[in-house]
């Protein structure tokens, strides 16, 4: 009786203090005035007084393409395009620790879409994360990073949507369990996690790293899947770009530490990788990467991927326990085909079932095919995804297999999750990961088993 006394007054104790420290944060909120419009001008190149005008019809077909070029910066399209012959109409399933969510309709639909939206409704949804009817949007939406775009580019891109053909679609209903399925509760995430606010230049960087920074931390929305998460799924500010997880998939380390990081790139590498998805002698964009690349970074022009290899570049290094880079492991294998000639056969051999699955495409040395060409077979020597410590992504790449399409090639894997089991592609990915890859690397059929569940 004394003991559950106590822990009543814990608990209400507690409970005083949050509601005091989520009454200080309303006060705190509302007595900023968020920095509005910061046009950036010497780093878009443009005179910001264009912006002024956006009603003459002059200028209304250039903030459309401006729109659309931001639009893709911002990867609308990958997330609100569940069927290619709907683009824009959503549907697509987004899975949480909270349940299943689907992306909406953003065409200019009157009835299903955003067609009766006010451009305020718009910028409000972007920038304060609050639907039409005042509902909080759940921040599976990149609010928190699209709160940092200038008025003038959220317009630009409403304008585009604007002359979208209008789709009559409605996506599925959201399958969140309770209590997450109660919008309002996101009121306590966004205390917690969240800070409308537009992008604010740091007069001490240059133009270059600025404009980096609008677009890393802003539209592209890097960090949603690059840095880690705290307790409560908000961004850990401590540990910016160090790697987080998104469906099943590693977003690896992208800090400029030499050992953890991205470090050992140089920036046309990682240009080469944005833009066709290759950086060889490093790394191959898969999974949600290669949606990325395909989508948006493709998209982007020189000088703003020029100026986003300048900011990360700039970034704290963060070593996380790395002592080697991923890129650094491998050498080809010369002696197996030998060694295999002289074992029996068993269905879980990892050499076997590289023999078997692989070796047509990346050559039983593990060296590829015309690697160094856009849309080659790679080598997986000096590969990030080999290298890893941990050899997730190796499995979710056997699972899933490759589909990147670029203005340079048409990427394709074929996944295996039909044809191998389990314990077989855990013994490929041990194989692989001991042969070209970080012989510390380890897999089991359970992890296997869960990868599979999540990639469903
Ligand atoms: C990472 C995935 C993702 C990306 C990228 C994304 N969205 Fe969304 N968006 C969502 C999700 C999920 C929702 C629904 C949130 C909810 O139901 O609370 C949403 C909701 C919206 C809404 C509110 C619509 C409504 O009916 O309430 C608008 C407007 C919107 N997105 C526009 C955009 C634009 C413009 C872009 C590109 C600049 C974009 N989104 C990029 C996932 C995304
Ligand atoms: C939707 C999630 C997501 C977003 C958004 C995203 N990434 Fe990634 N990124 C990943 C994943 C997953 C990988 C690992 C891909 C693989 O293993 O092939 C990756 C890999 C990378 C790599 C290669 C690292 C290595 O060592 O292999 C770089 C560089 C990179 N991302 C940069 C960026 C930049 C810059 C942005 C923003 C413009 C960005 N990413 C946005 C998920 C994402
Ligand atoms: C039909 C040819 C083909 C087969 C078979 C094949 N691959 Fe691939 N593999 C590719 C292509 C194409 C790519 C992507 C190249 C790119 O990203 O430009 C790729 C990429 C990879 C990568 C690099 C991915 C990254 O994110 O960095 C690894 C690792 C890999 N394959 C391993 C395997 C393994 C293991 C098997 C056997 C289970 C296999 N591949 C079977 C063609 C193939």
């Amino acid at each position: 009786m004394k003991r559950s006394a106590r822990y009543l007054a814990a608990f209400a104790l507690l409970f005083c203090v949050f509601s005091l420290y989520v009454a200080w944060r309303v006060v705190q909120e509302t007595s900023t005035v968020p920095v509005d419009e910061w046009p950036l001008p010497a780093a878009h190149g443009e005179d910001p007084a264009t912006h002024a005008d956006a009603n003459t019809t002059d200028t209304r077909s250039e903030i459309v393409q401006r729109g659309a070029y931001l639009a893709r910066v911002g990867d609308c399209v990958g997330c609100h395009t569940a069927d290619p012959r709907r683009p824009f109409a959503g549907g697509v399933p987004i899975d949480t620790p909270f349940g299943r969510l689907y992306t909406p309709n953003i065409t200019p639909d009157p009835a299903t879409g955003i067609g009766q939206w006010s451009d305020a409704d718009f910028l409000r949804a972007m920038h304060e994360g609050i639907g039409r009817n005042g509902e909080r949007l759940y921040p599976a939406f990149p609010y928190v990073e699209f709160t940092r775009v200038t008025d003038a580019d959220v317009r630009a891109i409403r304008a585009y949507l604007g002359t979208l053909a209008p789709i009559h679609y409605t996506p599925p209903v959201n399958a969140l369990h309770f209590p997450f399925n109660q919008r309002w509760l996101m009121l306590f995430w966004n205390l917690l996690n969240f800070e409308p606010a537009r992008f604010v230049p740091d007069p001490r960087q240059s133009a270059e790293y600025n404009r980096g920074a609008y677009l890393v931390e802003g539209l592209a929305h890097c960090e949603e899947c690059h840095t880690p998460r705290n307790l409560t799924q908000g961004l850990s500010k401590s540990e910016r770009f160090s790697g987080g997880t998104h469906a099943g998939w590693q977003a690896y380390n992208i800090t400029p530490d030499r050992a953890g990081g991205i470090g050992g790139w140089s920036d046309d590498a990682l240009i080469s990788y944005l833009t066709t998805g290759v950086a060889v002698g490093h790394a191959n964009a898969a999974g949600p990467m290669a949606g990325i690349v395909q989508n948006s970074t493709q998209y982007l022009t020189p000088e703003d991927l020029r100026s986003i290899s300048v900011f990360l570049r700039a970034q704290a290094p963060v070593a996380g326990g790395a002592t080697r880079s991923r890129d650094s492991f491998g050498q080809p294998a010369d002696d197996d085909v030998a060694t295999l000639r002289s074992n029996a056969v068993t269905a879980s051999n990892g050499a076997q079932l590289f023999v078997a699955n692989c070796a047509s495409c990346h050559n039983w040395t593990g060296t590829g095919v015309g690697a160094s060409a856009p849309g080659a077979y790679p080598s997986l020597i000096r590969n990030s995804t080999v290298g890893a410590a941990h050899a997730d992504n190796l499995v979710m790449l056997i699972l899933q297999g490759v589909h990147r399409q670029t203005k340079d090639a048409d990427v394709l894997m074929p996944g295996f999750a039909r044809e191998l089991g389990d314990d077989q592609i855990a013994a490929l990915a041990r194989y692989v990961t001991q042969r070209f890859g970080d012989p510390r690397a380890t897999m089991t059929a359970d992890r296997v088993a869960a990868l599979r569940a999540q990639a469903q």
